[in-house]
């Protein structure tokens, strides 16, 4: 199916409900609500917002601002597993070029990009809080500190 005939199965609509139900303002589910609605595509397509915020009770409007806003909610078609490489100052100073440099050597796509295979999209993202370890990246939910040119061939080994 087209992302725009996209729509939630029942099993979905019931987990984000459920979601709904644990809070006292519906809105408050909003990230959660998000998550339920990439998981089987891997990124939010328009016409899931527009079915999510319905149940939310929000504007499409405001959920794309919250999901455009939160760093694990994807608006576009992504790899099986997004990188994040934090490019703010602290990690800029331990290396974080080298390091962008090896991945997109790696790799062999530039940032925003999605590899061929449709393994990896490499996304530069600001600053993740581990600023005394850099450089800093995500795969997916895990935190990887320290990342040099070396040792990036075996950390993507991992992910398949
Ligand atoms: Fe990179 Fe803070 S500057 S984690």
């Amino acid at each position: 199916p087209k992302p725009q005939d996209f729509r939630l199965s029942e099993t979905e609509r019931e987990d984000i409900l459920h979601e709904i139900s644990q809070y006292p303002e519906a809105r408050a589910a909003s990230i959660e609500a998000l998550k339920i609605a990439q998981r089987r595509l891997g990124w939010v397509p328009d016409a899931a917002i527009a079915e999510v915020a319905t149940l939310l009770g929000v504007s499409t409007a405001e959920l794309d601002g919250v999901a455009t806003f939160y760093n694990l909610i994807y608006r576009q078609p992504v790899g099986r597993h997004v990188i994040t490489i934090c490019d703010s100052v602290a990690c800029y100073l331990t290396g974080y070029e080298a390091t962008r440099d090896a991945l997109i050597e790696t790799l062999g796509i530039q940032p925003g990009q999605t590899t061929a295979d449709g393994r990896f999209t490499l996304l530069p993202i600001c600053c993740l809080g581990a600023c005394d370890h850099g450089p800093v990246l995500m795969i997916g939910e895990d935190t990887h500190l320290d990342v040099t040119p070396d040792t990036v061939p075996a950390m993507l080994e991992a992910y398949e």
